[in-house]
């Protein structure tokens, strides 16, 4: 009796420390819709709205990037970063990885330039790297990726431009569909990076029964068959939502109710376990018409709109 109330006393301290200290938060792009760029105040006023999010106690308070380029320049460093730091926000980074060499190479110069512009201001901030999204996901279906081999290579060049500054010793990973991680070919990138950033959506598997009742059950066969293949390496969920509007895929349904259903099941039972995690997404739809849109909140002031769904998770109480 004594034994199993201390058992559940330090499970439940162990289980909330870690829910506690996982990195939640969204996923951001550099652009809107319309291919305006996102600029320091937009992605201030994100990340305003991410942390205010009602019930949310300020938890989500990380943002993670695709790109170290601020939208229309060259190789100058993403306004995200000085937003970041007015916000008292974290930063996974992303470097795009699909433009080829010459493409990559900017993304470094940006990485480099705003280690000596932000200094550790900026680098304190960030949670992880990833080297590329979805890259062999599209190699796999035929539109602009990366090879492996590829990804090996700019691995291997952050991890040189990062050594020696403040950034040295932060995790390198690579972000990819669950399809991606399982597929042997690509068990090169798996042994090249520190953790694994994992994109897992139900919705997109109308092979299986993927209502929303079934929505975590998909997922969580994701997750596990990732894992596997991960060679004890971490998992983190780099994307996974639930849209509320646009076209049906197969039996996957978008509306706020269900998007809050995928929430309470899938979102909060990561957030439980502490698994780090970057929903898809805060906001889809400004200055555009997304199909499907996967924003939390609807188009328009992402400060003032009321988020179109509740993003609580009923008795996970660090959250
Ligand atoms: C497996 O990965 C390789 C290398 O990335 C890719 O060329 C191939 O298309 C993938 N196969 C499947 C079934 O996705």
């Amino acid at each position: 009796m004594r034994l199993s109330t201390f058992t559940f006393v330090f499970i439940t301290a162990l289980w909330g420390a870690s829910a506690q200290n996982s990195y939640k938060g969204f996923n951001t792009g550099s652009t809107f819709n319309d291919g305006t760029a996102k600029q320091q105040i937009d992605f201030n006023y994100e990340m305003q709205a991410a942390k205010q999010l009602p019930g949310a106690s300020g938890k989500f308070n990380s943002v993670r990037l695709y790109t170290m380029i601020q939208a229309r320049t060259t190789d100058t460093p993403i306004s995200a970063i000085p937003a970041a730091i007015e916000t008292d926000s974290t930063l996974l980074l992303g470097l795009w990885a699909s433009t080829g060499s010459a493409g990559f190479q900017n993304e470094i110069n940006a990485l480099k330039k705003a280690i000596v512009q932000y200094g550790t201001a900026f680098t304190d901030r960030v949670t992880g790297i990833s080297v590329g999204s979805e890259d062999l996901y599209r190699l796999s279906i035929g539109e602009v990726g990366a090879q492996p081999s590829q990804i090996i290579d700019f691995i291997h060049q952050t991890r040189n431009a990062i050594a020696g500054t403040s950034l040295q010793g932060k995790p390198i990973g690579h972000g990819d569909t669950w399809t991606a991680f399982v597929n042997a070919s690509n068990n090169v990138v798996t042994e090249a990076i520190d953790f694994l950033g994992m994109d897992a959506y139900p919705y997109y598997q109308p092979g299986q029964d993927n209502s929303v009742q079934n929505a975590k059950t998909i997922f969580y066969n994701a997750y596990q068959a990732t894992t596997a293949k991960a060679m004890g390496k971490p998992v983190w969920v780099t994307e996974t939502g639930w849209p509320v509007t646009g076209s049906t895929d197969g039996r996957a349904m978008p509306s706020a109710e269900n998007a809050r259903v995928y929430w309470e099941q899938t979102i909060c039972s990561l957030m439980a376990s502490g698994v780090n995690l970057y929903y898809f997404n805060l906001q889809s739809a400004q200055y555009g018409n997304p199909d499907p849109d996967w924003g939390v909140k609807g188009a328009g002031n992402i400060l003032t709109q009321s988020a179109r769904y509740s993003v609580t998770c009923p008795g996970l109480n660090v959250y």
